[in-house]
């Protein structure tokens, strides 16, 4: 249930929380006859992440071309919404702009986004690019105006591993597991396959499952994995790299409609610029992530043979039998573009 329509002190008490800077003073004097502009933007990941790193170049970069007019604040790490309720707020209003996983796409009525969660799919982020980047991945943006959403762009993060208190090197390793899933019925799916369970969780409640047993183990980039203190709960982190993980910016569009003209040009290309800053950094955050966990020795980290992945992605193929139509309609639109 969404918490009450949040107040501006709310916001200030969630960034002062989060230890973000306090709002810059407004210029003394705004840009002549422009009006000025908060932008309200939430999301569930630390800051030390992909999303995380991008979202706050995005604020500066929108503080820099409006010389403090317009300001972005943002709420970060689930402390304002979470999975449960970032949507309806944004929804409501009590939200401007949000960047969900992609997998969480079809539980807003959108399957088609799942089609990111395929296992092994992609093989490489340049795979995953000529998508995003592309008419196809366009395309799909173009279709969230259907919900009144405007979709904004898309983010790397990385892709996903398995993690639980054993190795997860073979399909018989997760017969009975509990794994914490997104919301996305292709990960549901998947884990099926594999014999495992999955529960839907939100990812600011994942750690605790994770240490209080409630779920043996989850799947996510070791950005993610590091920066949420899962490894204090799980003893091994198996390099499965099987599916993509990366994100959506989106708009509602009312507040999009209420900009003006040039602050949506301006709004647009300073998130373009943090967007295609954050795709070149997203990648040494997972790997800083994982020479970090690594030194810390907490958890086990396996490396799986090619023999290992590939009996991984046979066990995974039924996932592709059972697609929903839309989902299986774009999938062909991007295997024909992946060629
Ligand atoms: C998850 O819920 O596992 C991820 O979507 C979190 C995120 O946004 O990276």
């Amino acid at each position: 249930m969404l918490r009450a329509p949040t107040t501006r002190r709310r916001w200030f008490r969630t960034l002062a929380a989060a230890g973000m800077p306090a709002l810059p003073a407004a210029p003394a004097v705004a840009q002549a006859g422009a009006a000025r502009v908060r932008i309200r933007l939430s999301h569930v990941v630390a800051r030390q992440t992909p999303k995380g790193l991008t979202l706050e170049r995005f604020r500066e970069n929108v503080q820099q071309a409006s010389g403090g007019r317009i300001q972005v604040v943002i709420a970060p790490d689930s402390r304002l919404y979470g999975d449960t309720d970032e949507v309806q707020a944004l929804r409501l209003g009590a939200v401007d702009m949000l960047a969900p996983s992609l997998s969480k796409f079809g539980a807003m009525g959108f399957p088609e986004f799942e089609l990111f969660d395929l296992p092994f799919l992609f093989e490489t982020r340049e795979q995953v690019h000529r998508i995003t980047q592309g008419e196809v991945g366009q395309a799909l943006l173009a279709g969230l105006s259907h919900q009144e959403l405007v979709g904004l762009g898309y983010l790397d993060n990385g892709f996903k591993h398995m993690s639980a208190n054993r190795a997860l090197l073979a399909p018989e390793n997760f017969a009975g597991l509990r794994m914490r899933v997104q919301s996305s019925r292709v990960i549901a799916q998947q884990m099926r396959a594999l014999g495992a369970r999955p529960v839907v969780l939100a990812f600011g409640e994942t750690r605790r499952a994770l240490a209080l047993g409630v779920v043996d183990g989850t799947e996510n980039p070791v950005s993610n994995f590091w920066t949420q203190r899962m490894h204090e709960a799980q003893i091994d982190l198996s390099l499965t790299a099987h599916a993509w993980l990366g994100y959506a910016v989106v708009a509602h569009q009312r507040f999009w409609d209420h900009l003006a003209a040039d602050d949506r040009r301006l709004v647009r290309q300073a998130l373009g610029e943090a967007l295609a800053w954050g795709n070149t950094i997203a990648q040494r955050e997972n790997d800083g992530a994982l020479a970090a966990l690594r030194a810390s020795g907490a958890t086990r980290t396996h490396v799986l043979s090619e023999a290992q992945r590939q009996r991984l992605r046979e066990a995974m193929q039924p996932v592709y039998a059972g697609l929903a139509q839309p989902t299986a309609r774009w999938l062909d639109r991007v295997r024909s573009t992946l060629g």
